[in-house]
């Protein structure tokens, strides 16, 4: 659905996006992930055909971005980094506006904007003036304005930026609604979004990708080694030898208290065979966690050398 080929954009001297490759499925979530000044939202902007690339070429739903590009944007919602509301009017108006600007048939217009509304909370304040909304009501209103003419493909620039914790949790919801019959590209910050939303992630560091993985995937290839928390009611001393017998397994510690911590290699099939191990012990399993590594870790480990030197600041 989405296909970006050696994408480079310059900025006067600066290099902010340094041949970027990558392409998106038709129903794909794709978290974008890099610290600030990676190129996210610049790549986002030409993705949406907001601006030029210096060089390469950007295709969406076949269509290219700068050959084709009000097809390309009747298919595209777009949440910027800045949401591009216009203060002076009402919420409900607005949405309209949009609609019909992407030319959402008359007789749905309504429909699409109540739905809007309702996905993102804006129900209070639809018939307030958008300039008077506190800023996490402003950004809900740059969500409502990319999902109005439900749209194909949506790229959502850091979307739950600013937003309350139950905020967040419903926009995480929606996003997952929408995958499946929508493409959708999010960029952030927080990694917990993207293990919530996205099935995989392209992780990019001073122009550059430096890993396109799904989550698992990239812990796997990263660490390699992976440690699970469990906790027993009893016999926690004898599976603490025991399971050193299943495959994968290569340390096992114990607290004395029912506590174990296990370092394993990161498969799902010595996951399942831990837990299998631990019932068929009759032991009594109370909790199994995995503890990492985490997706954070990973993060830093991949962006430090640009996050250190702050070069692209
Ligand atoms: N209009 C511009 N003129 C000059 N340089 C720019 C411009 N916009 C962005 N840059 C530079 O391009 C690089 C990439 O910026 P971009 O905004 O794409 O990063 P980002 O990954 O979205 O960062 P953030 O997480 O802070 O939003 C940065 O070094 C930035 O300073
Ligand atoms: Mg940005």
């Amino acid at each position: 659905m989405i296909e970006v080929r050696d994408l480079t954009k310059n900025y006067g001297p600066h290099r902010a996006i340094d041949n970027l490759n990558f392409s998106v499925r038709k129903g794909e979530v794709v978290g974008f992930l890099g610290p600030n000044g990676a190129g996210k939202s610049t790549t986002m902007k030409i993705i949406t055909g907001y601006m030029a690339p210096s060089s390469g070429i950007v295709k969406v739903g076949g269509f290219d971005v700068f050959e084709n590009p009000i097809e390309v944007k009747e298919k595209i919602g777009y949440l910027p980094e800045i949401p591009p509301v216009y203060f002076d009017m009402y919420v409900r108006d607005y949405l309209s506006f949009v609609a019909n600007l992407k030319k959402v048939p008359k007789a749905k217009v309504r429909s699409n904007v109540d739905r809007a509304i309702e996905k993102t909370n804006l129900g209070g304040v639809a018939n307030r003036l958008i300039q008077n909304l506190s800023k996490g009501f402003k950004q809900r209103v740059g969500i409502a304005q990319a999902i109005v003419s439900d749209p194909e493909v949506l790229i959502l620039d850091e979307p739950t930026v600013g937003l309350d914790p139950r905020q967040v949790a419903e926009i995480r919801q929606l996003i997952k609604e929408l995958a499946g019959q929508h493409t959708i590209i999010l960029s952030t910050h927080i990694l917990p979004e993207v293990q919530a939303s996205c099935q995989r992630i392209i992780i990019i560091n001073r122009g550059k990708i430096v890993a396109e993985d799904t989550i698992s995937g990239l812990t796997q290839r990263m660490g390699g080694s992976f440690q699970v928390q469990v906790r027993v009611r009893r016999n926690s001393e004898g599976l603490q030898k025991s399971l050193l017998n299943v495959t994968g397994v290569a340390q096992v510690i114990s607290d004395g208290d029912g506590q174990l911590q296990i370092s394993m290699k990161k498969d799902d099939e010595v996951f399942e065979k831990i837990s299998a191990h631990i019932v068929n012990a009759g032991a009594g399993l109370l909790q199994m966690q995995p503890m990492g590594e985490s997706l954070e870790d990973i993060f830093i480990k991949l962006t430090a050398e640009g996050a250190s030197k702050g070069v692209t600041a």
